[in-house]
Parts: structure tokens; C-alpha cells; sequence
């Protein structure tokens, strides 16, 4: 059984983290630009980042990145020899309003992705656009305190309305925000908060959130109303929550686990917040900053489609204080016996994929898009030059399997699959280069030392034979 004929093929970027030229063309300063590399980045990520201690003259792993922002053309020229039909990239929202609050747009930005779009189309590649990846103008940060204010969701539905008029015609797929359940897990670099001392941390997180699903609502009503052929969807950070016995408290705290992911992508997808999650916030003593109008809003403009990133499943437990847990994972969750792990600690579970895809099929009954899947790994480059990263084509074939039999089996409706980073960028939790996701390598060390060089690792040629055959030659 195929792939439909058009199932869309391709891989995904995030802008911060791969175009560096972080101060080229206009654009401003992003939150993400202050998170430093190694060990304390995630701590940092969380925490008391300030406009003013940026240092230009120190190393920050997002500033030059692998510098997508000079090699665009070589870049997705590559994608098209791979025969992407679909590439997943970011809008850097500090290029469009460098500041956030201007009142025009900066020209040269959008140039840039009028060019990015432009060589997508020479290669017949259909862009995935995700209008807000992880990442805040530091000007708003400093301004607002990020998206704990109100006035985040004036200038992100400028920012997006500005997307869909200079974009009409030319995108169809948006993400209006990526992961909105990291909100929970990294508040700073997915919504520019910094908390106050003894302030209910809990509140701020369902405020900074509430505000992102009323602009996202906000954008979707944009995005239609401009073009009604433009596609919108939600994005979570996906992954079933497995009871680690079959104690029945086991089965409530897994339950529990799945909701608080899907938590706030149901609000996107349904259009109010389902009685559980008005249960959660009320547990934490917080309340939901509803203002005259935004009930109506989510209702009326819930997305397309529900797109989702999936690395891993999790295991939940009843039990308090285990230390068993997996390293490096945003989401606590204790060892899997029956999983192997990657060199980061996150577990191999490709069923978890086909799981992942009935359950959301069955909650929202609309169109999925994987939008992020795939294996960070240290590659090694032999004396010929080449990569031979079999580990990555036999975790991605082992995910492919998993989704073809959700879609020839199960008859789940999925639009593509895109691979994350299908070519090497800065890794989002730890900020190394060595966590390497792509098809194509890039000459560059932690420390921002290298070349910056290409190199196609065998993985290339793989999923260029897969896409080729439609998922028939894995
Ligand atoms: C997702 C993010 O959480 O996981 C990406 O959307 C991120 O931005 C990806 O890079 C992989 O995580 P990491 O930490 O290995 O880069």
C-alpha cells in the first residue's frame, strides 16, 4: 500500500536555529540569542535573560548558526536534489519587526523569505511555514515582559497578517506557533517570560499561553480571511505517556500526562478549553485571563490541520521521587526497559509514532502533519569524506514503517511527514552542533569552530530513494 500520490516529503528547520547573520538585514535581537551552549543553557533558557547582557563580541550558538542565511541557494538546492516536496522553515519574527513594535515592516526581511520561497520554487518544494518558533523579539521581552502581556497578541496578529499579504499566493501551509505545550517546560525561549520573585509561576505560563491561543485564533481568522486557501494548524510537542504498570494510578497519571500536552492544542483544534483543562488551571490557583471576545474568537476560527513533533513516547508513574528518569528530555519521564535510547537519553519507540497518530486522528478528526521526527546523533566523517550514518536511515525507516501502517491500516488522514533538521543546525536544548538530525552535514564544532562546509551524509541518498518511490523503498 502507497503513500497518497500527493503526500508531502520533506524536512524541517527552525530559523534560529540554523540562519545565523543574526544581526544582518535589520533584524533584531530574539530571546533565543541570549541562551549560551552547554550544560546550563536549559536552566539559562528558563530564566533571567536581559537585553543588555547580550555580549557581541562573546560566542552565542544561534548567532552564526550554520549561517542559512548566506547559503540559502546551496542549501535548498540540496533539499531539491533530495526531491523535497514540502520544506518546513521559520519566519524569524526580529527580521519582519526587528523591535516587534514598529509600525512597518523591515523590507530587507522580508525579502529574504521572498527569496528563500523563490528557490523553494525552483525545485517544485512547497513551503511549511511556522510563523513563531521558539522565538520573542527581545524588544518585546524588555517592553511587555513577553507573552504574560496582552498586548503580545496586537503585535504578533500585525506580524502574521503581514505574513499572509506578502506571502499570498505563494504559501498555503501555516504553524501559527511551534510546540505550544512548551510553554509549560521552556517559558522563557517559547514565550519570553521571566518571573518575578514568589510570583504564582503557574499563572503566568496559562496567561503567557491563553494569550498565544487568542492571537492564534486571531491569526487563523487573518490567514482565512485574506486567503481562503491558506491552511492553518496547531503544533505540539507530541508523544504518548505509557502507565508503568497496570496499577490503576499508574493508567490516571498517564491519562494525566497526555492531557496536560494536549491541553492547549485542543482549545486550537475545538475552540474552548475542555472542563479538565479548566480543572488544571483551577488546581493551581490560577485563572484563565479571558476578555469580551475571545470565547467567541477560539470558537469561531479553529485550525485546519493538527501538526505535531515526535522523538519519543514517556512512561508515567504513580510513585513519588524517582530518580530512573531520562536524561535530556524536557518531559520528566522514567527509564523504559523496553526502549533503547539515543546518545542524548531520549528512548527509540517507533509504534509510539503509529500510537501518536490514531490518538490524535480520533480526538480531532482533521488532517495530521508530522511535522518534526528524527534522531540527534554524533556523526563521524571517515578520510574519504563520507558519513556513514546507518543508525539515523534505520530510525527514520523503523518511523516511516510506523507511519504507513497508521496510513495504510488504520486510514489515518496524514498530509507529510517532514524530518527535523534535515540539515545540521544548533540543537534547541543543549545549543551543540553535535547533535546532528540532517541528511546533509555541516562542518561546525560546539564552539562555532569549522567551515561551515556541506558534506551529504549516506542518509541522503536514502531518503532521496524513499521520497522517489513514495515510502516503497525503505
Ligand atoms: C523540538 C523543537 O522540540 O525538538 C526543535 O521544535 C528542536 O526546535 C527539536 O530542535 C529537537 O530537539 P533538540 O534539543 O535535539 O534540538
Amino acid at each position: 500500500m502507497k503513500f497518497p500520490e500527493n503526500f508531502l516529503w520533506g524536512g524541517a528547520t527552525s530559523a534560529v536555529q540554523c540562519e545565523g547573520g543574526y544581526d544582518k538585514g535589520g533584524r533584531g535581537l530574539a530571546n533565543v540569542d541570549l541562551v549560551p551552549v552547554g550544560q546550563d543553557r536549559y536552566a539559562v533558557g528558563s530564566g533571567d535573560l536581559h537585553a543588555n547582557d547580550f555580549d557581541p563580541q562573546a560566542f552565542y550558538p544561534t548567532k552564526s548558526a550554520i549561517d542559512l542565511y548566506h547559503n540559502y541557494e546551496e542549501d535548498i538546492a540540496l533539499l531539491g536534489e533530495m526531491g523535497f516536496k514540502v520544506y518546513r522553515f521559520s519566519i524569524s519574527w526580529t527580521r519582519i519587526f526587528p523591535n516587534g513594535d514598529e509600525k512597518e515592516p523591515n523590507q530587507e526581511g522580508l525579502q529574504f523569505y521572498k527569496n528563500i520561497i523563490k528557490e523553494c520554487g525552483k525545485y517544485g518544494i512547497e513551503p511549511l511555514v511556522t510563523i513563531s518558533h521558539f522565538e520573542c523579539p527581545m524588544g518585546l521581552v524588555e517592553k511587555f515582559g513577553g507573552w504574560r502581556d496582552r498586548r503580545m497578541v496586537e503585535e504578533y496578529a500585525k506580524y502574521a497578517k503581514t505574513l499572509f499579504e506578502e506571502f499570498q499566493g505563494s504559501v498555503k501551509y501555516w504553524i501559527t506557533f511551534n510546540e505550544i505545550n512548551m510553554v509549560l517546560h521552556l517559558p522563557f525561549v517559547a514565550a519570553g517570560i521571566r518571573f518575578d520573585e514568589g510570583e504564582n509561576r503557574n499563572q503566568v505560563m496559562i496567561t503567557a499561553v491563553h494569550h498565544q491561543l487568542v492571537a492564534s485564533a486571531l491569526a487563523t481568522k487573518l490567514a482565512h480571511e485574506i486567503d481562503p486557501d491558506n491552511q492553518i494548524g496547531c503544533m505540539m510537542a507530541a508523544g504518548p505517556h505509557y502507565p508503568e504498570t497496570c496499577k490503576p494510578r499508574d493508567y490516571w497519571k498517564a491519562m494525566e500526562d497526555d492531557r496536560e500536552n494536549y491541553m492547549f492544542i485542543d482549545v486550537q483544534s475545538w475552540g474552548y478549553y475542555p472542563q479538565y483543562a479548566l480543572n488544571w488551571v483551577a488546581k493551581r490557583n490560577a485563572e484563565i485571563p479571558f476578555i469580551d471576545g475571545d470565547r467567541e474568537l477560539l470558537r469561531n476560527h479553529p485550525v485546519d490541520f493538527v501538526s505535531f513533533s515526535y522523538y519519543s513516547s514517556h512512561v508515567s508513574t504513580s510513585e513519588e521521587n524517582r530518580t530512573d528518569v531520562t536524561p535530556g528530555n524536557v518531559f520528566q519521564s522514567i527509564v523504559n526497559p523496553h526502549l533503547k535510547s539515543s546518545e542524548w537519553g531520549w528512548q527509540i519507540d517507533p509504534l509510539g509514532l503509529r500510537i501518536t497518530l490514531n490518538l490524535l486522528s480520533d480526538r480531532y478528526r482533521k488532517p495530521l502533519f508530522i511535522v518534526e521526527n528524527g534522531l540527534g546523533a554524533k556523526d563521524r566523517v571517515e578520510d574519504n569524506g563520507k558519513i556513514q550514518d546507518d543508525y539515523r536511515i534505520n530510525y527514520l525507516q523503523e518511523h516511516i514503517l510506523a507511519m504507513r501502517d497508521a496510513v495504510s491500516e488504520d486510514g489515518i488522514d496524514l498530509i507529510g511527514y517532514t524530518t527535523w533538521g534535515c540539515i545540521d543546525l544548533v540543537s534547541n536544548t543543549s545549543g551543540e552542533m553535535e547533535k546532528r538530525y540532517g541528511f546533509v552535514y555541516v562542518d561546525l564544532d560546539n564552539e562555532g569552530a569549522g567551515t561551515r562546509k556541506r558534506l551529504k551524509k549516506d542518509s541522503f541518498e536514502w531518503y532521496k530513494k524513499v521520497i522517489a518511490s513514495n515510502g516503497e523503498c525503505l
